[in-house]
Order: C-alpha cells, then sequence, then structure tokens
C-alpha cells in the first residue's frame, strides 16, 4: 500500500501540527506530510516545518480576489503533490467549497471541545463560561459548515470550577495531540467509514469508557 501524503493548514502555534511530526517520525504514524501551508506569516508551524525539511507556502488570503479563488488554490498545491489527507491543524479560517469539493471526506479538523456544544473560536472559554463539568476535544471530518462534519474521536476531560481558560486549553490540548494522531492513524489504516453524518471505526474498539466529574462513590 502507497504510504499516505498529508498536507496540514495551521495558522499559530503549530503545537498540534508538532504532534504529527513526532507522531511519524516515532513511527506511529505511517504516512509524510507533503506540504505545510499557513494564512499567516508569523506563524511558528513555519519554523516547525522548516527544522524537520517540510515544504511551506504562505498564501494570504488577502492576495486573492475572493474565497474560492483562495481555496482552488490551496487545493491546487495540495492536488499536485498528490495529498491524500488534508490535516487541519489551528487553521483559523473556514474552509471554502473549492478545497472541500476536491477532498470529500479527506479534511480533518480537530476542535478544543466536545462538539456540537461550543462550535467556533474560544471553544474552551465557551466551555468554561457555560459551566460543564467536562470538555474535550474532538476531531471531524470538514464540510461547509463551522465545526459541524463527521465526527471520528473525541476525547474528554474534567473542568473544574477555578479553571481558567489557559489551565483548561492546557488540559485539553494533551489529548488533542494523542487523538489527532490516533484519528490520522485510523485513516491511514483505511479504518474510515463515513455513513450520513456518522463515522463508522472498523476493527475493535472498547466500549467500557467513563468519566464523571466530580466522582461519585460507586
Ligand atoms: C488548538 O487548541 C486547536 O484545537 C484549536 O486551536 C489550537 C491551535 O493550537 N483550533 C480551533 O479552535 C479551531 N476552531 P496549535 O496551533 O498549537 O495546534
Amino acid at each position: 500500500m502507497e504510504m499516505l501524503s498529508i498536507g496540514v493548514l495551521a495558522s499559530g502555534r503549530g503545537a498540534n501540527f508538532q504532534s504529527i511530526i513526532d507522531c511519524i517520525e516515532s513511527g506511529y504514524l505511517k504516512a509524510r506530510i507533503a506540504l505545510l501551508v499557513t494564512d499567516n506569516p508569523n506563524s511558528y508551524a513555519i519554523e516547525r516545518a522548516r527544522k524537520h525539511g517540510i515544504e511551506t507556502l504562505i498564501l494570504i488570503p488577502e492576495h486573492y480576489g475572493s474565497r474560492s479563488d483562495y481555496y482552488r488554490k490551496v487545493a491546487h498545491e495540495l492536488k499536485i503533490r498528490e495529498t491524500g489527507l488534508v490535516v487541519l491543524a489551528g487553521f483559523m479560517r473556514i474552509v471554502g467549497k473549492p478545497l472541500i469539493e476536491a477532498f470529500p471526506n479527506r479534511i480533518m479538523n480537530i476542535h478544543p471541545a466536545l462538539l456540537p456544544s461550543f462550535p467556533g473560536l474560544h471553544g474552551q472559554a465557551q466551555a468554561i463560561d457555560y459551566g460543564v463539568k467536562i470538555s474535550g476535544c474532538t476531531v471531524h471530518f470538514v464540510d461547509e459548515g463551522m465545526d459541524t462534519g463527521p465526527i471520528i474521536i473525541q476525547a474528554a476531560v474534567p473542568a473544574f470550577f477555578d479553571d481558567t481558560e489557559d489551565v483548561l486549553s492546557e488540559r485539553i490540548l494533551k489529548l488533542e495531540h494523542r487523538i489527532f494522531p490516533a484519528a490520522i492513524r485510523l485513516f491511514s489504516e483505511n479504518r474510515l467509514q463515513v455513513v450520513g453524518r456518522k463515522v463508522r471505526i472498523h476493527g475493535p474498539v472498547p466500549d467500557d469508557l467513563s468519566l464523571i466529574n466530580p466522582q461519585i462513590p460507586e
């Protein structure tokens, strides 16, 4: 089987991008990163890509006539590198139709909340303000909505009364770095099947998990 070729889109710090690089280098992920695209010339992801010899394109949306033109360009650059999967690793924009149509059910996003709760920006702050006792993160396929596509994997963490946005974000981020590579791995093993708006995972999956916060006696 040919090795999966990944294109990464990132806007900011790039910690999720780094975790994917690390999982490839450790052998957990059998894949290669063909290209990093960033919309932000100051993104630290650029430096991470340089350190690991990953080709980078800085594509600024404002330099294109329209959103569609921009995403057509992004799709073209990914296609000519024979990308099999597009990964949004902290890409802070809603993806346009030309990219989605070029990669149907082949774009994954990570979101720092348990979707469908708290989509959009600052999912962690939204969760704190609402007062939830459990939060977490979600990896999903991307459709034209904002954080609405079929869910692949979710991870839950407790949220505590005194949590600040930073503290909860840090707790969630640790799990982001585990579930994003895990989702990519399932994809690379051909174990994901989109059925309507649900994702079937082929192969064994444990079903005895629970997280209760605050803890209650047995
Ligand atoms: C991550 O927490 C990611 O889940 C979130 O931005 C952060 C990017 O951090 N993404 C979104 O909020 C998307 N709506 P990183 O650049 O260090 O990976």
